[in-house]
């Protein structure tokens, strides 16, 4: 199989699994624990049925989306995913340059290899940037002070890592923080010798760029990368470290991470501007539910004063769908796109929005809704009475658009 032949995003992931090393492929696929929350993620989508409508004119189909004030192409985005360049150089800016193509949001860690001011460089108007709040106040406001800087449009802080989980895939394979190449390491990654040529050539570990300023000078990537260990996670971070980023962030602020409607409406409280509901990929509790299992509860607690995204699971168009007639605007994917550009780069990541895209035009057409911001609940089957969702439980959100401030 080659790129043109990966035709579903399992297919990407088929890739990446030749192309990279055990250890690596396993860090970016393995959940926590038993990963029952990673399949529980998928099976959440299993659980709804789409009812299709016919005979209607959908020769005109529209999949644009408006979040945070800006319109973009399709109702889909890169999730933020720490360590990207270890399965290629570059990756974060190729993932940044592939959404951009495409006009859609990719959010950017903060514990990616490229910096901050790099990625907006290549996708000034599609960057967000994601941030965790560290042990060190200092910090924290540096990074809200050099997003402002670099106008990034859309502040996203994640919530879900008050500590590190227990991922078993990486204990067993021996990924241990800083990243190093053991000799069984060595012997496995031997099979997949473009990656092993790549690494080797662009000089091993990659640096964390945005967090380069923060150690002393002439420090290495593995010293940059022990130094991001003792800064994160930090346990002791609360509503009021939010509070403090909400002060000096004048943006549209996101917070990631949540699935609790209480939750969901403390965040809404403290001014951010949209969430997204997530378990982080079913890589923190286990026993979490999937955010598609709680999203029609946090849209009835918060869904007409904030927008809700959703990521989590998503693989198909119909994901997207199925997401925004529960209440979200948009979902966002966070290992397909790494699969993506850990096999093919670019390129890779082009085609699985690209793949995307024609999946959820093709789901419009088939719902007999050429507009996917009008999609509600009644197109979905109801389980208890064996009929479409009745018309009046619609999840058409009436959110206060968002209005820019100042000069973000
Ligand atoms: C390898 C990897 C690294 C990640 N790093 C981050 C990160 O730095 N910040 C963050 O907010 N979420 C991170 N996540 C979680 C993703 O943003 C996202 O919530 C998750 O991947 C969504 O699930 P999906 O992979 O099933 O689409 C990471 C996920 C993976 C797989």
């Amino acid at each position: 199989m080659n790129l043109q032949s990966a035709i579903n995003l399992d297919d990407m992931r088929e890739l990446a699994r030749r192309s990279l090393p055990r250890i690596a492929f396993d860090f970016i696929d393995g959940g926590v624990d038993d990963e029952l929350c990673l399949k529980r993620n998928r099976e959440a989508f299993a659980q709804h049925r789409i009812v299709p409508r016919y005979l209607r004119d959908v020769s005109h189909r529209d999949q644009r989306v408006t979040l945070l004030g800006r319109e973009y192409a399709s109702p889909i985005g890169i999730s933020p995913t720490g360590l990207a360049g270890l399965w290629r150089p570059d990756a974060d800016l190729m993932q940044a340059a592939a959404a951009r193509d495409a006009n859609v949001p990719f959010l950017l860690s903060s514990a990616g290899n490229a910096s901050l001011e790099d990625v907006m460089a290549v996708a000034p108007e599609h960057t967000w940037f994601q941030m965790y709040c560290t042990t060190d106040e200092k910090i924290n406001a540096d990074l809200v002070r050099r997003a402002t800087q670099a106008q990034v449009g859309v502040l996203v802080v994640s919530v879900d890592v008050p500590v590190n989980s227990n991922r078993e895939r990486n204990k067993r394979n021996g990924f241990s923080r800083p990243f190093r190449m053991t000799p069984a390491v060595v012997l496995e990654a031997l099979g997949h010798p473009a990656w092993v040529l790549r690494y080797l050539r662009t000089g091993g570990i990659p640096m964390m760029r945005t967090w380069k300023p923060y150690a002393p000078d002439g420090a290495d990537a593995a010293q940059v990368a022990d130094m991001y260990g003792t800064l994160t996670p930090a346990p002791m971070v609360n509503w009021d470290h939010l509070r403090r980023i909400r002060d000096a962030w004048k943006g549209p602020l996101v917070i990631k991470g949540l699935l609790h409607p209480d939750d969901a409406r403390e965040a809404v409280s403290l001014g951010a501007n949209a969430l997204v509901v997530s378990n982080h990929g079913g890589r923190q509790l286990d026993v979490a539910p999937s955010p598609l299992e709680m999203l029609p509860a946090i849209h009835a607690a918060v869904g007409d004063q904030v927008e809700l995204l959703l990521d989590s699971g998503v693989r198909r168009g119909s994901d997207v769908v199925i997401a925004r007639c529960l209440g979200a605007r948009a979902c966002i994917f966070g290992r397909p796109s790494l699969y993506a550009v850990a096999a093919a780069g670019q390129a890779g990541v082009a085609r699985v929005l690209q793949l995307m895209r024609n999946e959820i035009d093709m789901v419009l057409a088939q719902m007999g809704c050429g507009e996917f911001d009008r999609l509600n609940r009644s197109y979905l089957w109801d389980r208890d009475t064996a009929l479409p969702h009745p018309a009046s439980s619609t999840c058409e959100t009436s959110v206060r658009p968002f209005v820019r401030t100042g000069s973000v």
